[in-house]
């Protein structure tokens, strides 16, 4: 039942392809070379190899049995015991296919420099690689410090010269002017041989500090550790800050190295460093720091801010901030003042009127009585 269903399946995916590409064709072709070939009694080309060449041209066909021979290519020696001829197996391989009998020349070889070293870095002096060369401790390499075997013509030669050691000698080191070096005797100097410089007194309250390195030692062929030191007087000025404190190195005078810390008052802060020494330049390093105000919240009016800061109790500001308040309070007052005053007025007023009123009645009453002219029987006059 299996061997019909596939080729009910098969045509489908077959019609889809009707018109096999060139690349198909190809495949298929190769593939019948294949087949026909390794049907055949036959090898193929020899195999290539990098350090041994084929004797005579190569054929494209080899039958069973048949020996080619290889010869080392330049640059490359023989090492017996191993072939260097292969055969066409039956089984259309070469056998045996190996260039290890083939090896590379090599470069002369190499002897340590005295006081030095030379390292195969690749285990070898054939050519193609590298050599290093290095010197003990207190020597210094002349020469090239890397060498390349290298493949010239046939031969196989270095890239360079062999590198030397030479032991590392230092000169004297500098004089300095008002100061001096230990060993100023020695005229030559071994590698970490070290010389201290001091400066010379001098009469009078100040005096010359080393500036700079003081010890010296002798590090490379004729280099020292340094450059020497300079005698100088170093006094720096007295280091004030404002709305702050020195908190410690007090000194009546500050000399090289002299270092000084600070602090800033309450309400202020710090900007730049709390610890400063006197530099060689007769300056603070790194510069004096200064104490900069901390600043408010600045909104419009700082009458809230004020209050809810960290330090309410402060005992000028409330008064001057409540100052429009009191103001305000003592003009209502006196405005509240004015207004009785003149209601009591006002009313006093009104009350001698209406006695003046009674009294005038009382008057023109009299007068009605007395004159006949009176105000209020002229009216009934008309
Ligand atoms: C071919 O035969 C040789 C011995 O005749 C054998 O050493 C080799 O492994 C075989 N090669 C292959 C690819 O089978
Ligand atoms: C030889 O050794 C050096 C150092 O390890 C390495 O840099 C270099 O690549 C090596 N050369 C070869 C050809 O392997
Ligand atoms: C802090 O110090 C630096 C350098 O001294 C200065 O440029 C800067 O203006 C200072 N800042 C304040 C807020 O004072
Ligand atoms: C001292 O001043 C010199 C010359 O102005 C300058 O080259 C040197 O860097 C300064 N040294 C220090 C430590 O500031």
């Amino acid at each position: 039942m299996k061997a019909p269903s596939a080729p009910r399946r098969a045509p489908p995916r077959r019609l889809e392809r009707r018109f096999p590409s060139p690349t198909f064709l190809g495949i298929l072709l190769v593939a019948l070379a294949l087949l026909l070939s390794t049907g055949s009694d036959a090898c193929e080309e020899p195999p290539e190899f990098e350090a041994m060449e084929l004797i005579g041209i190569p054929k494209t066909y080899y039958e069973v049995g048949e020996e080619v021979n290889y010869r080392c290519k330049k640059g490359y020696f023989y090492v017996p015991p191993l072939a260097t001829y292969t055969f066409c197996e039956k089984n259309h391989s070469w056998f045996p296919v190996t260039d290890t009998p083939c090896f590379r020349n090599t470069c002369p070889y190499v002897k340590d420099p005295a006081n030095g070293q030379a390292l195969l870095v690749n285990g070898t002096l054939a050519w193609g690689f590298q050599i290093h060369y290095s010197c003990q401790p207190g020597y210094y390499l002349i020469g090239e410090p890397v060498a390349h075997c290298e493949l010239k013509g046939e031969e196989a030669l270095w890239s360079s010269k062999p590198a030397i050691c030479e032991r590392i000698l230092c000169p004297p080191p500098p004089k300095i002017e008002n100061g001096r070096h230990t060993f100023s005797d020695v005229e030559v100097f071994h590698y970490l041989e070290a010389v201290t410089y001091s400066c010379d007194p001098i009469p009078g309250p100040d005096e010359y500090s080393v500036v700079g390195e003081s010890t010296l030692y002798c590090a490379s062929h004729q280099k020292w550790s340094s450059d020497a030191p300079e005698c100088k007087v170093v006094k720096c000025p007295f280091p004030v800050v404002t709305n702050g404190k020195q908190i410690s190195g007090f000194a009546k005078k500050y000399s090289y190295k002299a270092t000084v810390m600070f602090e800033c008052d309450k309400g202020f802060y710090l900007n730049g460093s709390d610890t400063i020494f006197c530099g060689g330049n007769s300056t603070w390093e790194p510069s004096m720091p200064t104490c900069p105000k901390v600043p408010t919240p600045s909104t419009a009016k700082p009458l809230s801010p004020s209050v809810s800061g960290p330090k309410p109790t402060h005992p000028k500001k409330p008064p001057v901030s409540n100052y429009p308040d009191a103001w305000v309070i003592a003009l209502i007052v006196i405005i509240a003042i004015l207004a009785v005053a003149v209601i009591v007025v006002g009313l006093y007023r009104l009350l001698q009127r209406k006695k003046k009123g009674k009294l005038q009645c009382h008057k023109y009453s009299h007068v009605m009585l007395e004159h006949p002219h009176g105000g209020l029987p002229h009216k009934g006059e008309y």
